[in-house]
């Protein structure tokens, strides 16, 4: 059974905790898509893992990983995680493979990916990892596979630096290349987690372009990027948070305008750890979009939701969600494509009722508080897609499962 698990919102859902949840079941994760600059926190008892670019099941002894061919990668940011997942005792030897049709991130990319936003007039924010960059190399047809590192015929248009710089790193990364293709061909009854990096509204195609990343992180991606075909994947499980985040630049209709000291925001940010992984930037906060996820749901075929942070809102008498912007006096249901109306949109808010009582120990839906469960319910009904767990802390164990992902029907 193959399941995709993707962010639904602009990244930074709690996807990480997701797969490392559902790793539990299955053989083999694969990463589709992004780079370093993604960043994924685990939490096991005290311990608080940080993944940028290894997939979220390493932390099992038995599992192996896979860095797909959506990937762009970073060989030194790669066996910078390693060696910091080793130092807290990860063997991860022989268990992280990489696809040989991957993409690297090389210097020049990161230095270009810096000045390229630094000279736009509006920046998009970029994480600075040069992703942007070796993706528009790929397309180019100028860009460096794993496959290719030791062929001096692929490395003749590279600049002397880059050219080093692979040939550094080529003894390291050449004995962990698989062919992705063929591995999951041979593995055809295995459980397999296909991890997305991102979001949604990131998209190079479905997000909120130009303000995106560069991969394919939307369920598709998977598919044309993970090694199997669309007809291989069995269900998509999409990542949301009670509430909405953004890190960088770009438009976010429902973005709370007050940041000050004691706002709302503030009060989120700080209670849901609202700060990049990556890059440590304080996240930007806002209400949960209705309008957004019910458009991430039908882009990516998402079939179960996966809600995260629900605690967040535990001492709140009442909180709002936007069920629909109001765009130059009209009202309007869909996700604007155009850069402009998303900016110009402002959010109709609904009210909830909140259940001002801790939930991080509820183990199951029958736990939750009444106005817990109707806010789910909502969600529910306004996306017409079903939410199959709840997370409600941030460690592996505070996990409300209603349905196994990996039930079948
Ligand atoms: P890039 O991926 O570094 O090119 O950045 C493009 C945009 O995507 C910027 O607004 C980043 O902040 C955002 N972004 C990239 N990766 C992530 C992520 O993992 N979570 C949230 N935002 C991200």
């Amino acid at each position: 059974m193959n399941i995709v698990v993707m962010g639904a919102q602009w990244g930074d859902e709690g996807k990480g905790k997701i797969v490392d949840y559902l790793a539990a079941d299955s053989g083999v994760i694969v990463r589709f898509s992004g780079g370093a600059n993604a960043g994924h926190t685990i939490v096991i008892g005290s311990e608080r893992y940080a993944l940028h670019l290894v997939p979220s099941g390493i932390l099992y002894p038995d599992k192996t990983v896979i860095l797909g061919t959506g990937m762009v990668i970073d060989p030194e940011a790669l066996f910078l995680e390693l060696s910091g997942l080793e130092g807290k005792g990860i063997d991860w030897k022989g268990r992280v493979l990489i696809s040989d049709r991957a993409h690297l991130v090389l210097p020049s990319h990161r230095r270009i990916d810096k000045e390229l936003d630094a000279a736009r007039k509006k920046p998009i924010g970029t994480t600075g990892r040069g992703i942007g960059v070796a993706y528009g190399m790929k397309s180019h047809r100028d860009g460096i596979r794993v496959a290719d590192m030791d062929d001096p015929e692929r490395l003749v248009n590279l600049e002397a630096s880059d050219r080093d710089f692979v040939e550094a790193w080529r003894d390291r990364i050449l004995p962990m290349k698989v062919d992705l293709v063929t591995y999951l061909r041979h593995r055809r009854n295995t459980y397999v987690l296909f991890e997305g990096a991102q979001g949604a509204l990131l998209d190079l195609d479905t997000g909120s372009y130009p303000f995106v990343s560069s991969g394919m992180s939307c369920s598709a991606g998977a598919a044309a990027q993970g090694g199997v075909g669309p007809r291989r994947i069995d269900r998509v499980l999409g990542v949301f948070k009670a509430y909405t985040t953004r890190v960088g630049n770009g438009p976010f209709p429902t973005e709370f305008a007050d940041n000050s000291p004691g706002s709302l925001q503030a009060y989120i940010r700080d209670t849901g750890n609202e700060y990049g992984v990556t890059t440590g930037r304080p996240r930007r906060v806002g209400y949960l979009d209705l309008v957004a996820l019910r458009y991430a749901c039908a882009a990516n075929s998402i079939d179960r939701l996966v809600l995260t942070h629900l605690d967040v809102y535990d001492e709140l008498a009442e909180f709002e969600t936007c069920v629909a912007y109001r765009l130059r006096g009209k009202l309007v249901d869909d996700f604007p494509a155009s850069i402009r109306d998303l900016e110009e949109s402002t959010p109709v808010l609904r009210r909830f009722r909140g259940w001002k009582a801790p939930i991080s120990a509820c183990r199951s839906w029958e736990e939750l508080p009444r106005e817990a469960k109707e806010y789910v319910q909502f969600i529910e009904e306004f996306t017409e897609t079903p939410v199959s767990m709840v997370s409600v802390g941030s460690d592996r164990n505070q996990t409300i499962v209603r349905e196994s992902p990996w039930a079948r029907g």
